[in-house]
């Protein structure tokens, strides 16, 4: 089905899970930062693997181990195309934007040497920021924090001064989780790159939101999980540059990603292989897939724009409530309203929206660094996809209204 504009209801109907209620309540899910809902596309894509061609990958005995692998590699090529990248070995499966981080964090700190540094921001998810530490903390290089403005927009200027020659490494947020602020990607790499740095961009919440076109970008490696494009969770992507990736320090060794072995020693296999090892997640692989094919048949133009109209809508109704304080104003963000409520503990928000059908998420949002720079305990935070509705975000501020109520 080709979807040149949006559709909402027709959108939603593709997705059995918002069709259901919650606590007597039509279910209203606004925790699309913490993992997007699947539609029937990519249901049945493992469906139909799991009961037509389930077999293990690149083994060619049999027909059913032919098609899975068939189907595996095709898999490949639809995110390869969907990135942009220039060849399908740059692709690499992972479980997730995590894994991805550590691949990449486990390579580099072969290289670090102290005098090193790398540099993250203040707005990183523990994803961004604890395996880079462990990186320098195994190599002695030093971690480099850029500062963010009080409205949660990255402070570009100090960002540039902090970098130099030292800086082997860059790693940002394509999207904040926490703020919703969407990072100016393109010119902080330019930047990176004129001291020669690796780029590291954490795509988790920029995927699903945004044309990715890696060559464009011009990074090194970008990462992001399916489970928040609409796909399976327990798969991501790896992407990386083929002259990077080529020689990078392997992540795991066993089954599939050797060469050569002998009871002495091993030698590594080819890209993209040699940094997958062991039984790949097959029908997850298949699942995201299937993500990417439904997701690209969306105009991203008319889906921006429709999210682009929640956050508004949400904007001004947060602006009308007593009490509200919106968390991440940057001027350039996506539709995430991260708010704290004057004498409410974000997690009583939570509970009590749950009560009314309503799923949002509550805490630090695994930026705890974040929320002291913002000397907040954590905020409530309500994430909207394209299947949400401006109706659903009034229903939302009534609910709010009440909880609020209750609490005070
Ligand atoms: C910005 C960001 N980075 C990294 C992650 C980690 O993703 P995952 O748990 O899928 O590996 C998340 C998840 O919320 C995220 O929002």
């Amino acid at each position: 089905m080709s979807m040149s504009s949006l559709n909402i209801a027709q959108l939603r109907a593709q997705f059995p899970i918002l069709q259901q209620q919650v606590n007597a309540k039509p279910l209203i899910y606004f925790d699309n930062a913490a993992t997007t809902q699947k539609p029937y596309a990519v249901i049945n894509a493992i469906t139909d693997f799991y009961t037509q061609c389930n077999a293990n990958v690149h083994r060619g005995a049999h027909h059913l181990s032919n098609e899975s692998t068939t189907r595996f590699e095709h898999a490949r090529d639809t995110v390869a195309c969907f990135m942009h990248a220039a060849n399908r070995k740059e692709i690499i499966w992972t479980s997730g934007t995590t894994e991805g981080i550590n691949i990449v964090a486990h390579g580099i700190a072969k290289q670090l040497r102290p005098g090193d540094e790398v540099l993250v921001t203040q707005m990183e998810h523990h994803a961004n920021l604890v395996t880079w530490q462990q990186a320098c903390a195994q190599s002695g290089a030093s971690l480099k924090i850029a500062p963010i403005d009080d409205d949660g927009t990255l402070n570009i200027d100090a960002f540039v001064a902090l970098l130099s020659t030292n800086t082997k490494l860059v790693a940002f947020p394509h999207i904040s989780n926490a703020l919703g602020t969407i990072n100016p990607i393109k010119t902080l790499t330019a930047q990176a790159k004129k001291v020669g740095a690796l780029v590291l961009i954490d795509g988790a919440q920029g995927i699903a939101h945004a044309k990715v076109d890696v060559v464009d970008i011009g990074c090194d490696f970008y990462v992001f999980s399916a489970h928040k494009l609409f796909g399976p969770t327990g798969i991501g992507v790896l992407w990386g540059k083929e002259s990077v990736l080529k020689n990078w320090p392997v992540w795991q060794t066993g089954g599939e990603m050797i060469a050569n072995v002998t009871y002495e020693t091993a030698t590594w296999g080819e890209l993209p292989n040699r940094l997958e090892a062991g039984t790949p997640n097959i029908a997850g692989a298949i699942g995201l897939a299937a993500a990417v094919e439904w997701f690209s048949q969306l105009d991203l133009h008319a889906l921006q724009h429709h999210e682009h109209a929640l956050l508004k809508h949400a904007t001004e109704q947060a602006h009308n409530f007593d009490g509200l304080t919106i968390v991440g104003n940057a001027p350039e963000k996506v539709a995430v309203l991260s708010f704290v409520l004057q004498g409410c503990h974000s997690a009583d928000i939570g509970f009590l929206l749950d009560q009314q059908g309503i799923a949002i998420r509550s805490g630090d949002h695994c930026a705890q660094p974040l929320m002291r720079r913002l000397t907040l305990p954590g905020t409530a935070r309500a994430s909207f996809s394209i299947y949400n509705t401006i109706e659903e975000v009034d229903a939302f501020f009534i609910a709010l209204k009440k909880v609020h109520q209750m609490l005070i």
